[in-house]
């Protein structure tokens, strides 16, 4: 893989039954594995168990697999908060999605993040006409993300109450301008 990525040749593919193993790679590598299973690889069994509801349309969870030129790089996910009365962002959220992500190890370090986290929000989350604002949760240890996602125009509000969390937020307007450098 050359070392310079073609950022412009990204899309966005829905999820589908045949991605599961891919998904259980990365989910055992690098970041993926450290922010996402906790340090524990999932078994084929998990992946199919969290993902494959998402994939029949029976939990209310959009995901996408990330293309970059054409090879698969990273995982995203959107949903409304309103499904999710849990979400410790819905307070005075308006008609808000939330997204979560991860890329392909080998794709993780390099720059994509910031851009896809930008193409995502614009393309996927706010191609829904009704959805005013977007929120993400990341740890605040995980600094690459936090910073990741302040590129791509998101700005933090609060910390969760057990501060294991910083919710952060980019309104429609902002995305749809193209605020943010990434
Ligand atoms: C989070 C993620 C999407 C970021 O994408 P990426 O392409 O790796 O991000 P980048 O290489 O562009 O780095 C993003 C920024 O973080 C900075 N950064 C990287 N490591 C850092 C660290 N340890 N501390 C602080 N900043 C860091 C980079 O310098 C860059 O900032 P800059 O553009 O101002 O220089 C990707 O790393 C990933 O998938 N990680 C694993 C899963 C994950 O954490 N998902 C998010 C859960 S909320």
């Amino acid at each position: 893989m050359p070392d310079s990525l073609p950022f412009d040749g990204m899309r966005f593919r829905p999820l589908t039954v045949g991605d599961l193993p891919l998904l259980g790679r990365w989910l055992s590598h690098g970041g993926a594995l450290e922010w996402y299973s906790f340090g524990v690889p999932p078994t084929a069994e998990e992946v199919a168990r969290k993902y494959l509801p998402r994939i029949l349309g029976d939990e209310p969870v959009h995901g996408h697999i990330l293309e970059l030129a054409g090879a698969n790089a990273g995982y995203f996910q959107s949903y409304l908060l309103e499904d999710f009365p849990d979400h410790p962002a819905v307070p005075g959220a308006d008609r808000a999605a939330g997204i979560d992500f991860f890329l392909a190890e080998e794709y993780a370090g390099r720059g994509l993040g910031p851009r896809a986290i930008r193409a995502y929000v614009q393309e996927a989350v706010f191609a829904q006409p009704g959805v005013f604002e977007c929120w993400a949760d990341p740890d605040p240890r995980n600094l690459r993300s936090v910073r990741a996602l302040q590129r791509a125009g998101f700005s933090p509000v609060t910390k969760t109450a057990a501060e294991d969390a910083i919710l952060m937020r980019i309104p429609r307007d902002e995305a749809v301008r193209g605020r943010g450098a990434a």
